[in-house]
């Protein structure tokens, strides 16, 4: 339990000798982040799986009895993930495999909970986009791609469901290259399609990789061949594996170099093709995704850059969730960890109140189970218990103070009045609407006449208004009622309320604060934000909320 004491805290940073930075130096380099971004039905829950397999992480997290039983008993909480949203875990999922420690940062499923997934991508240094090779690039996968160009995150492509009848491999890059701006470098290319896809060839070693099937749920046996081998094993078609060949010699045509720089600066995109379900191409995905991906990397503070091989610990608090527990009432923040060893039991800062903090019960979350963690490095990521005091964007650290950049919220879609009919629920009402605000489950905007005193509530998707009123009624014990505003874009004046009364009078929109008294407008669509847009182009507005640090916001 995190727990405020009294002691000072520059007797709390680690003494740090060469050997305590040299092992620290070993482990950030040991360590890759990343989350999963795609469109619903893409195959994330399978790819995780597939993943989860290959680092033996299942069973060391002894969520598996008996081995037929992998699939099931993994996917169930997954299951449940998806049908329940934001109330139940979504957590990160930490294993070791070929001498890397990994931690996949998974992100709710259903679309309308990607405010998580943007909070998410926040914490990780690589994203993975996962495409359907029948559908390609999907409304959900753009969406998350922009916040991951727009943090730079280095972005590694798996066309999944190649097992399937899909588009054409050159078709798909091109789509990713001249829709998103992204150029391509595939470090495989598919051996057929269908129910002809054998394999894949890696473009560096020119070693052809063959699968076959396996039951589901397995590994899929494979095999390394040469070229020549390949052509003589009498295992594929000689046909396609010429095919393929051929588009490599087209592909190497073109000229271009797995260039590591603009990998990381999140330029140039590594593409994998193979079939999460029938277990295709996974392992040569995750070897050469953990050989390409970057470690955790200096992140940005009000300091200047932090180094993770820094000898103070420090971290921020990426996401909150309430009730992961049912029986417990439990509320956990998730932190990232950026710099510097952290240690359970450590008493550190927390930056927004200045206050010290023991923190003596660190869990690391693996689905429903829970484990006291003894320490972390950066790029993992610690559940903290919390009573209250955390709040998304808080930063933790040890030695001179520093601040993570908070993370921006995302521009809502969906506007609805929260009316609580009955007066004498009140109390419950506004600590239900501020904790759930304060977790980040919705976002609240405020009318300017202050006698409206209700709140709106303000989301990516109708699902998360939906577990809101249903958690009002369930934790708080009260029941409420939405009224829908109808507006469907949001965007914050630049300026703020100088630039917005300087443009005097606008029409067809309307103007409302957001929790840190700012004002934002809403539009009933697109068009007539463009029409504010031709009438005062002057007017600076934004679809990203500015980062707010250092004061408290308008609670109800
Ligand atoms: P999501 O988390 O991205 O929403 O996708 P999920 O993994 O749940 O996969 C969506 C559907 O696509 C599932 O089928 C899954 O089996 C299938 N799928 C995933 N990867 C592949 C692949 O590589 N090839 C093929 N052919 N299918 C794939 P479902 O019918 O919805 O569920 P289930 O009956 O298979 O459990």
């Amino acid at each position: 339990m995190a727990s405020s004491t009294g002691s000072g805290v520059s007797s709390a940073v680690n003494a740090a000798d060469d050997g305590d930075l040299a092992a620290l130096a070993e482990a950030v380099g040991r360590r890759r982040n990343f989350a999963i971004i795609s469109h619903p039905d893409a195959g994330k829950t399978t790819l995780t799986e597939k993943l989860l397999l290959y680092g033996g992480a299942i069973q060391q997290a002894g969520a598996v009895k008996a081995k037929g039983e992998q699939r099931k008993v993994t996917s169930d909480w997954m299951e449940l993930e998806k049908q329940r949203g934001i109330s139940i875990t979504s957590t990160v999922l930490q294993f070791d495999y070929a001498g890397s420690t990994v931690n996949l940062l998974d992100t709710p499923g259903h679309q309308d909970f990607s405010e998580d997934t943007y909070r998410t991508l926040a914490a990780a240094d690589n994203a993975v986009m996962l495409e359907d090779a029948a559908k390609g690039l999907e409304p959900q996968t753009r969406k998350l791609f922009e916040v991951c160009r727009m943090r730079r995150i280095p972005i590694f492509t798996f066309i999944n469901k190649m097992d399937r009848p899909g588009r054409e491999p050159l078709e798909l890059l091109d789509e990713i290259e001249s829709e998103l701006d992204l150029a391509c470098w595939p470090v495989n290319w598919p051996i057929g399609s269908g129910d002809r896809f054998r394999g894949v060839i890696d473009r560096r070693s020119r070693e052809v990789v063959l699968f076959e099937r396996a039951e589901r749920g397995r590994q899929s046996e494979e095999k390394v061949l040469s070229v020549e081998e390949a052509r003589s094993s009498g295992l594929v078609e000689p046909e396609l594996l010429d095919a393929a060949l051929e588009e490599l010699e087209l592909l190497e045509g073109a000229g271009a170099e797995l260039d590591l720089e603009l990998v990381h600066a999140g330029e140039l995109s590594p593409v994998f093709f193979g079939s999460a379900m029938t277990n295709f191409g996974v392992r040569p995905f995750l070897d050469a995704f953990l050989e390409l991906a970057q470690q955790p990397t200096p992140r940005q503070t009000s300091a200047g850059p932090v180094d993770p091989v820094a000898p103070g610990f420090s971290g921020f608090v990426f996401k909150l969730q309430a009730n992961m527990d049912p029986r417990h009432r439990d509320r956990v923040a998730f932190v990232r960890v950026c710099s510097g060893r952290f240690e359970k039991d450590m008493a550190v800062q927390h930056a927004r109140t200045g206050r010290t903090i023991r923190l003596s019960r660190p869990q690391k979350l693996f689905g429903q189970d829970r484990e006291v963690v003894e320490d972390a490095y950066p790029g993992d990521v610690i559940g903290l218990n919390n009573p209250g005091m955390f709040a998304i964007g808080d930063t933790l650290y040890l030695g001179p103070k520093v601040e993570y950049e908070g993370i921006p919220c995302f521009s809502p879609e969906i506007f609805s009045w929260l009316r609580n009919p009955n007066p004498s629920a009140f109390k419950n009402f506004r600590k239900g609407v501020n904790e759930l605000r304060e977790e980040g489950a919705v976002q609240i905007l405020y009318d300017t006449d202050e006698s409206k005193r209700d709140p709106i509530l303000a989301a990516v998707g109708q699902l998360q208004l939906e577990v809101v009123q249903y958690r009002l009624e369930n934790e708080y014990g009260v029941q409420t009622r939405l009224e829908p505003l109808g507006f469907q874009v949001a965007r914050w004046v630049s300026g703020g309320w100088p630039a917005l009364e300087s443009v005097g009078r606008i029409f067809n929109c309307k103007t409302v604060r957001d929790c840190w008294n700012r004002p934002v407008l809403l539009f009933k669509n697109e068009w007539n934000l463009n029409q504010l847009h031709e009438d005062h182009p002057d007017l600076e507005l934004s679809a990203v909320a500015p980062v707010v640090s250092g004061v408290e916001p308008i609670a109800l």
